[in-house]
């Protein structure tokens, strides 16, 4: 990444690059011979394909090829590994509304549209069912286990506690909707190099996967993408229209585009799956919690299974000595789903964390004390203490930031003209990841540093990140500190997810740089040099232009005695109009307890876009399916409502910022998720506490509200 006209060492380094365009995205990449690939969907929801017409489409001007199930060059070798992912043009089979059935390529983008709305699909339908709810009731429905049950102490004691309370939360589906279009160039060569240009959060996953579905060797793929305009979970696979855009390559010899549509985002590259959920919670009448029972069903696609962690916290959040969770994935006739915005323990968080406000209500008591008092000393679940955990803190810096004192623990008691104020809090957990990264540092006698791996950044800012480590080890000014990620090429880290990129590659950031001024330490000592000496007259001295090192990093065994967990707490204030059933989140304090901030605006940065898919994810987004036709009917930004800015109000940040003593060099525990898992929660109770209204189904609307 080029570090251009950094001014201070806050400052991004991709920031200029990102807001003057010179920032460089898949689709704007032009290669000589280009062509355009355009996708043919089903438009029924189940059942099979009795005839594909593509006559017409491959008479159009233009057009180089359309490629189906029809005449897909001999399957086998395109099927992905494991053999349960989808399988681009294998089958006549439809799994799914929007399903790719062919990919139509021309010499122009509009002629392969307009070519793809000539290809005509017959079908055989078979009766299907798109809706969760519906699948739940029916006996016969297909359900498995997501995840193993788990039961510390007695099973469903909340139901023999003194106070207790039961209740159902309801997520509806969620789309990822970055504002960037999902998509691939790829460039196949004769000799079986290709070259892909993708829109990916791990260039090492899309590389493995593209040499496995095609049996070639790992080094003949090679995937740039540097710069990525959202990911949000959506980017951690390889999809089967990424596979099939390499396929069309290959089967014409020349590069193809694909930039898929916004209506397709919603079918093609997953979504945050609906949930329906139980919690029970029992406590004594002096407010301890006595009994945890969380149970989940998620939803899951026919062709392939998805599971996620919708009922961890509940394991360990609060203390507790009985706690049983179960969960359950159904398929339903619809794409499969993928991780989304601190996926599912996001869906969890806002069931929990709504219902330990409930308890608490019952109990007449704050929820925030009630929160205090059952604040776990150590992790129950793994009977481990925690690596660092400052929630207390955190509560305490939040409470005074939002104005805990002004909220009334009656709800309804807050009332400006219309406007019925209202105060809730939530916590957000998420584990604390560390992988194994490698990465290479060349120190360069004109004063600069050059560090690269193959780590991606989906815009948490990790180029700030890894340059801040150095720039703190090695005290090289930023603006001489490039780091080069999204290249597949380069040493290899694993994808960005799941909160680890900072964990886990700035470790080896860190390795680097402390072997590199060690180096140069020896250099100085053999050179009589002053240990003091700067390393460009070292390196000088030397004779040497540059001196380079390569790291591996995964850290020791020290982390296996710890629990390892990062944590947010979130503040927030809300306005409810009481003819309307308006709500407008008015005021928002975030406290991250995620170890050392090692980049103060990216991680504050991380913070706010994590509390503005929270308002998001309380009150406005939901993707609506007709479920007589198994279709999207609101699949598009109209119509799928993100927040915009006056949805947001000044959100205030704040962090512990206290080093973990176990997680890695750095002391810094991972951000991104934390940001969101829990945010919703903080809002229902906050309106709960508004208007004495507890809405339990996502998203909080006016219509529920009334
Ligand atoms: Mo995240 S949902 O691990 O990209």
């Amino acid at each position: 990444m080029k570090n251009l006209m950094v001014k201070d060492e806050n400052d991004r380094v991709d920031g200029v690059l990102k807001v003057t365009g010179q920032a460089k995205y898949f689709a704007e990449f032009e290669l000589p011979g280009l062509t355009y690939g355009v996708l043919v969907t089903s438009t029924i929801t189940k059942g099979k394909i009795t005839g594909l017409d593509t006559k017409s489409a491959e008479r159009a001007p233009g057009v180089i090829a359309v490629l189906s199930h029809l005449n897909k060059p001999s399957a086998p070798l395109y099927e992905q590994e494991g053999g349960s992912p989808m399988k681009i043009f294998y089958t006549d089979k439809i799994f799914f509304n929007g399903q790719p059935i062919a990919i139509v390529i021309a010499n122009t983008f509009e002629r392969a549209t307009y070519a793809a709305s000539l290809v005509k699909a017959t079908y055989e339908k078979e009766a299907f069912n798109t809706d969760l709810h519906k699948a739940l009731k029916d006996a016969a429905a297909k359900k498995l286990q997501g995840q193993p049950n788990y039961k510390r102490g007695i099973e469903n004691a909340y139901q023999t506690a003194e106070v207790k309370i039961e209740q159902e939360y309801n997520l509806p589906i969620e789309t990822h909707n970055p504002m960037e279009l999902h998509g691939i160039i790829a460039d196949w060569k004769p000799n079986n190099q290709v070259t892909v240009y993708a829109k990916t959060q791990g260039v090492k996953a899309t590389q493995n996967t593209i040499a496995n579905v095609f049996k070639i060797p790992l080094t003949n793929v090679q995937v740039n993408s540097e710069f990525v305009g959202g990911g949000f979970g959506m980017g951690l696979r390889t999809w089967p229209l990424e596979i099939a855009t390499v396929m069309a390559s290959k089967h014409i010899g020349k590069p193809v585009k694909l930039v898929i549509t916004r209506m397709q985002m919603f079918t093609m590259v997953g979504n945050r799956p609906a949930a329906t959920q139980k919690v029970g919670l029992g406590a004594t009448k002096d407010g301890k919690l006595t009994g945890i029972t969380h149970t989940a069903f998620g939803e899951s696609s026919t062709y392939e299974n998805f599971t996620e962690g919708v009922v961890n916290m509940a394991k360990f959040m609060y203390q507790c000595d009985n706690v049983n969770t179960a969960y359950t994935i159904v398929p339903v006739d619809l794409g499969v789903p993928i991780w989304m915005r601190g996926p599912g323990e996001a869906t969890g968080a806002f069931a929990l964390e709504s219902a330990i406000d409930e308890i608490a209500h019952a109990l007449d008591m704050d929820p925030l004390e009630f929160r205090i008092k059952n604040d776990p000393e150590m992790d129950q679940q793994r009977n481990k203490p925690f690596s660092s955990k400052n929630i207390k803190e955190a509560y305490k810096i939040g409470a005074e930031k939002i104005g805990w004192s002004q909220r009334k623990n009656k709800p309804g008691s807050i009332k400006e003209g219309p406007w019925q104020t209202g105060y809730g809090v939530s916590i957000g957990v998420f584990n604390a990841n560390r992988g194994k990264a490698s990465v290479k540092g060349v120190l360069k006698a004109d004063g600069s540093l050059l560090l690269q791996s193959a780590t991606s950044d989906i815009g948490p800012g990790t180029g700030t990140g890894m340059t801040l480590i150095a720039h703190k080890l090695l005290g090289i000014p930023v603006e001489k500190i490039t780091f080069e990620l999204g290249d597949s090429s380069l040493p290899t880290a694993p994808s960005q997810g799941g909160s680890a990129t900072l964990s886990t590659v700035g470790s080896a950031v860190n390795d680097v740089c402390v072997s590199l001024k060690s180096t140069i330490a020896e250099l100085a000592a053999n050179s009589n040099m002053s240990a003091t000496s700067d390393f460009i007259s070292v390196l000088k001295k030397n004779n040497l232009p540059s001196i380079e090192v390569n790291k591996e990093s995964q850290g020791g065994k020290e982390r296996d005695n710890y629990s390892l967990y990062s944590f947010s707490i979130h503040f927030v204030q809300v306005k409810v109009h009481e003819l309307t059933g308006v709500v407008k989140v008015s005021k928002i304090v975030s406290v991250g307890d995620s170890g050392t901030i090692v980049s103060p605006k990216t991680a504050r940065s991380q913070m706010v876009g994590g509390a503005v898919g929270g308002i998001g994810m309380a009150l406005t987004e939901e993707s609506i399916i007709d479920h007589r036709y198994g279709r999207y009917i609101n699949n598009n930004f109209a119509d799928y409502h993100v927040p915009v800015n006056a949805d947001v109000p000044e959100i205030e940040v704040h962090f512990i910022n206290k080093p973990d003593p176990v997680i890695n060099p750095m002391g810094a525990k991972g951000m991104g998720e934390i940001a969101l898992i829990g945010f919703s929660a903080a809002v229902a109770n906050a309106v709960f506490n508004a208007t004495g209204k507890r809405i339990r189904t996502l998203p909080i609307t006016p219509d529920k509200v009334l």
